[in-house]
C-alpha cells in the first residue's frame, strides 16, 4: 500500500505499545523516505492527529473492522469520515462456510492457540487462575448473523477465579471470546453509506475472499 501510494507521512494507530513499536520499525526500514509518526490510540473513540491536519487517506488494514459489531462498525466509520474524507478499508467477504471453518480451525492450531492465548492473559493481567487445558477452541460460522463465532468450551464442571470473583462453567458451556463479521461488498457498502461514504473503488483478489473497499465522504 505504501510502496504504491508513497504518502509523505504515515501515521500508525494502536492500542498497543509493542505492536506500534514494531510496526515503525519496520516501516523505517523498509520505506527509509517515508516520515512515520506512531500514535498511540483506543480507535473506538476520537484520535487527536496533531501531525495529520493534511491527513488525506486513513487506512484500516486488514480484516479488523470484523471484530467490531455492525453498529460499532457503523459508529467507526462516522468517525473516520470526521477525520479524513477518503478511506480504504479491508473487510473478509463473505464465502464458503466451509472454507471459513477450515480458516478458523486451522490444522497448525494456530487459531485455537490465539484463541486460548486470552485465558493466559486473563491470568497474567487480571490475577485469574485458568487453565487454559481445560478449555477447547470452538469456531463456526453463523450464517444468519454473517459471522464467525469464536468461544472456549469447558471441557469440564469447573470454577475459576478472575480478579476475586468467582466463575463457575458446567460442562460445554463456552465463553464466546470474539466475532469476526463477514460483508459482500453491497452489504459493507450500504453500512459505509450509513456512516456518510460512498463506495467509490474495490479491489478484490482472484477468488472473491477479500475485499479492499475505497470509500470517499458523501
Ligand atoms: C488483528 S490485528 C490486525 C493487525 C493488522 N491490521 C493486520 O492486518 O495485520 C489488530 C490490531 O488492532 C489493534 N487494536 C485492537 N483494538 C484496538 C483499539 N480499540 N484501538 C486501537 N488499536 C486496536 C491491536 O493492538 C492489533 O495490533
Amino acid at each position: 500500500m505504501i510502496r504504491a501510494l508513497r504518502p509523505a507521512a504515515y501515521l500508525p494507530v494502536d492500542i498497543s505499545d509493542t505492536a506500534l513499536e514494531r510496526t515503525t520499525r519496520r516501516l523505517a526500514r523498509e520505506f527509509p523516505w517515508l516520515d512515520v509518526f506512531p500514535v498511540r490510540g483506543d480507535f473506538s473513540r476520537p484520535i487527536e492527529l496533531a501531525k495529520a491536519r493534511a491527513a488525506r487517506v486513513s487506512y484500516f488494514p486488514g480484516s479488523t473492522i470484523g471484530n467490531l459489531a455492525p453498529e460499532e462498525a457503523h459508529a467507526f466509520l462516522a468517525m473516520a469520515r470526521d477525520q479524513a474524507g477518503r478511506m480504504l478499508v479491508g473487510v473478509d467477504l463473505k464465502k464458503d462456510a466451509q472454507l471459513l471453518h477450515a480458516a478458523y480451525n486451522d490444522a497448525r492450531g494456530v487459531t485455537a492457540a490465539f484463541n486460548l492465548n486470552l485465558l493466559k492473559r486473563v491470568n497474567r493481567e487480571l490475577g485469574g487462575d485458568f487453565q487454559p487445558r481445560k478449555f477447547s477452541h470452538y469456531a463456526f460460522y453463523n450464517a444468519t448473523l454473517g459471522r464467525i463465532e469464536m468461544h472456549l468450551v469447558s471441557l469440564a464442571r469447573q470454577t475459576v477465579r478472575v480478579a476475586g470473583h468467582r466463575f463457575s462453567f458446567e460442562r460445554g458451556e463456552s465463553i464466546h471470546t470474539e466475532n469476526s463479521y463477514k460483508y459482500s461488498v453491497e452489504e459493507f457498502r450500504a453500512l459505509a453509506a450509513r456512516a456518510g461514504y460512498s463506495g467509490k473503488r474495490l479491489w478484490t483478489d482472484r477468488r472473491g475472499l477479500f475485499a479492499l473497499h475505497g470509500l470517499t465522504a458523501t
